[in-house]
């Protein structure tokens, strides 16, 4: 179920000039493994357009097949998910690099009467899962995980009752979790969120059919919990259009658009944090697409300077300091960024990948308790060197764009990464004009 991408192990990239296009991004990652399992698992057959053909999304395609529904690529990013009633799979689950399929798979198959195993790669060998793990056992479910909640991890879902759980750490995969375990649980199922997460699963859910309320901070399964096929359009994904954005505004003179990226209030904290950089970002043509809105996003080549980026903006860019920390690095002046405990458990200790490779291109970054401090100097850093990627994409894409702006060039090793979540990533690059190769 795999499909060829030209991402390579060892990419480096060079000083380039004006980066210049239209583009379209890949669908959004996140919507992309809610539409499948929820297609897996509703009466009839869920059509799909505009899914993300990377790495982690067909590893839950292939899972959710394993798990009984039928599904079929039916052309670029066209899929038909049948849905079924949930068996026990013929071996374990490998869920690749993908915390968020693991995660909301555990969920889903904890509701039901069947045992599966959840295996993963290195890095998601060493998440933590005890996070979905502790109230699935709190609705129910017998679980099995490796030492310190690891996977490889069995359930032995089915009877579950319900669960009032306080989402302190603000996710939005443990969220899910608990919703999709929560479709066959008998009993109230809440979800109270202190700091709000992306809701895609409770806006998906609903287009479902499934009763799910919102009262300030408390998010409530209803009464009806049956899941009927719709159709689902997915817009692209704007942790991808972060990457290429962000190269447009330290690449001097460039001028980029990303077409149709989806603009979920959740998600936008990066388009916030930019523009109070000085990023001249504008979005134009605004519509709905798949129940959410999006735009088509123009930057331009900016002169940016640092930033204070409160704790309380963390949940909607939580993928995006990679990349904001680049712009930070080009930006004159400190750059200040709270809250970030949650980047240690990403596909890499994000916190540490980050300071170890700004430090390595000549940027003085360093941590400040669960925060991070980067000193922007108003000119291009150094970069001269190679950053392993160590299995986490948004690192390795991270890294490439800096080097397209610094002054010697920026190598990444394990690019391949890559794949996960961003197929096309370096073609789509070059066809701005960006020297990566
Ligand atoms: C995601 C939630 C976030 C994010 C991840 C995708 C999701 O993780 O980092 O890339 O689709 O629910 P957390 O729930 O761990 O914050």
């Amino acid at each position: 179920m795999s499909v060829a991408t030209l991402d390579r192990d060892r990419l480096t990239a060079r000083a380039s000039g004006p980066l210049a296009g239209v583009i379209d991004i890949p669908g959004d990652k996140s919507m992309s493994h809610r539409a499948l399992i929820l297609g897996g698992l509703a009466k009839g057959k869920t059509r799909i357009s505009g899914l993300l053909e990377g790495d982690d999304v067909l590893r839950t395609a292939a899972a959710v097949a394993a798990l009984g529904a039928e599904v079929e690529r039916t052309g670029d990013g066209e899929w038909s998910v049948v849905g079924a009633e949930w068996r026990s799979p013929a071996g374990p689950i490998d869920c690749g690099n993908s915390g968020t399929g693991a995660r909301l798979l555990m969920g889903a198959v904890a509701g039901l009467p069947i045992e599966v195993t959840f295996t993963g790669d290195e890095s998601l060998s060493r998440r933590p899962m005890g996070r979905v793990l502790d109230p699935l056992r709190t609705m129910g479910a017998r679980v099995v995980a490796a030492e310190g909640g690891r996977m490889p991890v069995t359930i032995s879902g089915g009877a579950l009752g319900g669960i009032r759980f306080v989402n302190e750490m603000a996710s939005a995969q443990v969220k899910s979790a608990i919703l999709l375990a929560g479709l066959r649980a008998d009993g109230a199922v809440e979800v109270i969120e202190p700091i709000a997460t992306r809701d895609h699963s409770e806006n998906m859910l609903r287009a479902f059919g499934c009763d799910v309320e919102r009262d300030g901070e408390l998010i409530r399964l209803g009464e009806r919990r049956a899941l009927t096929a719709i159709d689902v359009v997915i817009p692209a994904d704007p942790s991808s259009a972060a990457f290429p954005l962000v190269a447009a505004l330290i690449c001097s003179g460039s001028y980029v658009t990303a077409r149709g990226v989806m603009l979920n209030p959740l998600r936008t904290g990066l388009l916030t944090t930019l523009a109070e950089m000085g990023a001249e970002i504008e979005l134009t043509n605004r519509r709905s697409v798949g129940g959410e809105e999006v735009a088509d996003i123009v930057a331009r080549a900016s002169p940016l300077h640092g930033v204070e980026v409160p704790a309380s903006r963390s949940a909607s860019m939580i993928d995006e300091y990679p990349i904001l920390a680049v712009a930070a690095a080009f930006a004159h002046g400190r750059s200040i960024m709270h809250g970030l405990a949650e980047l240690r458990v990403k596909e890499s200790d994000r916190l540490a990948a980050i300071i170890a490779g700004l430090t390595a291109c000549g940027v003085e970054a360093r941590e400040k308790g669960d925060g991070l401090i980067v000193e922007g100097t108003g000119r291009p850093p150094r970069g001269g060197a190679t950053i392993n990627a160590n299995h986490d994409h948004r690192i390795a894409m991270s890294f490439l764009v800096l080097g397209l702006a610094s002054t010697q060039p920026v190598g990444v090793t394990g690019a391949e990464t890559i794949a996960t979540s961003f197929p096309g990533f370096t073609e789509l690059m070059s066809s701005l004009g960006a020297r990566i190769a």
